[in-house]
């Protein structure tokens, strides 16, 4: 269990603090993945990064395995590097042009000082379906698919239990994004591996995660089980994300009412007082301008922040 408690980052800006990720707290059960949703620019990638030490905080603590990762020494740091990886949106422009594929998936073998036995090589090809017959192309050789295969393939090589994956599959056609979610998914259970898996994608985040955090302006503003949040959406952020989702079904397509959201996301170098969802609100109440509502349990496994419920 990743337990993550009240984590904040604040960039200082020539403009002033911006509150990428401000007072974060939820869980992510061993095993399990739990989806990160909302607009570009809400916080999404900051948490990621801080949930791998990438980032250090402004405040708050990543548990993992009951220990603070801000806490680690530097020597416990570099094993616990091992245990949690990142796959990145675009393969290309994260893997190196000038590394053969074999290069690239057996580079985090070469920084921790592993020897790469060949059939540890072989086997990280196969476990991402790639023909290791292929182990000597470069990146510009592979279709995107591959290519993200390659990038999974290089942050499994460590036998990791922790992965964010950051829009995994937003640079791929639409026609493999499901073979490489699908793949994300099988590795998953043969490994036992916990994922954070941010996407814009809310179809895809409704087919993989077993939980889902929807965040606005760099604080979680509902949480669910996926299943309970899909069919009862509680916050009227949550609510226009999913309303923007097209329906397989025609008739229910037809019948399907948009909530349109009015204005643009605020800067969160000067997020509105109060609710900072309240300017594009279209419940807004006189208290939601002055007071934020704390993110507090609505229904057993269900929170909202949102004065409608208090
Ligand atoms: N290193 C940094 N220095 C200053 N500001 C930053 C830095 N990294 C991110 N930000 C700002 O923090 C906010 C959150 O950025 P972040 O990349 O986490 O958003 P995101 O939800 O991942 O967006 P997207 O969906 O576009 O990837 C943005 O306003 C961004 O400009
Ligand atoms: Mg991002």
């Amino acid at each position: 269990m990743i337990i993550i408690k009240n984590l904040k980052k604040y960039f200082p800006t020539a403009q002033g603090l911006l509150k990428a990720v401000d007072d974060v707290s939820f869980e992510i059960p061993t095993g399990q993945t739990v989806g990160l949703v909302g607009e570009s620019g809400c916080g999404k990638s900051t948490l990621g990064r801080l949930l791998l030490r990438l980032y250090e905080p402004t405040s708050g603590e990543v548990e993992f395995n009951g220990t603070n990762i801000f806490d680690l020494s530097t020597s416990q740091l570099k094993n616990w590097r091992k245990e949690a990886q990142m796959i990145f949106q675009d393969p290309y422009a994260s893997l190196n042009p000038r590394m053969t594929a074999e290069d690239i998936i057996t580079e985090p073998l070469k920084i921790h000082r592993i020897k790469a036995e060949p059939a540890t090589v072989e086997e990280a090809f196969q476990q991402v379906s790639l023909n290791p017959h292929y182990r000597s192309h470069y990146p510009h050789e592979f279709s995107g698919g591959q290519r993200q295969r390659i990038g999974i393939a290089r942050a499994l090589i460590l036998n990791p239990r922790f992965l964010v994956c950051d829009e995994p599959i937003a640079a791929l056609d639409v026609s493999v994004q499901a073979q490489v979610v699908n793949l994300l998914k099988e590795l998953q259970q043969k490994m036992g591996l916990t994922y954070l898996f941010i996407s814009h994608d809310l179809r895809m985040v409704r087919y993989i995660a077993d939980q889902v955090a929807v965040m606005y302006l760099g604080k979680i503003v509902e949480q669910a089980p996926t299943e309970l949040l899909y069919t009862n959406p509680l916050h009227p952020y949550t609510q226009a994300l999913l309303s923007a989702i097209p329906l397989p079904d025609p008739i229910q397509e037809k019948k399907r009412t948009r909530i349109v959201l009015s204005g643009e996301i605020p800067s969160p170098l000067h997020p509105p007082p109060g609710c900072a969802f309240c300017t594009r609100c279209p419940h807004v109440m006189d208290i939601c301008k002055v007071k934020a509502p704390p993110l507090i349990q609505i229904t057993p496994g269900h929170k909202a922040a949102c004065h409608l419920f208090n």
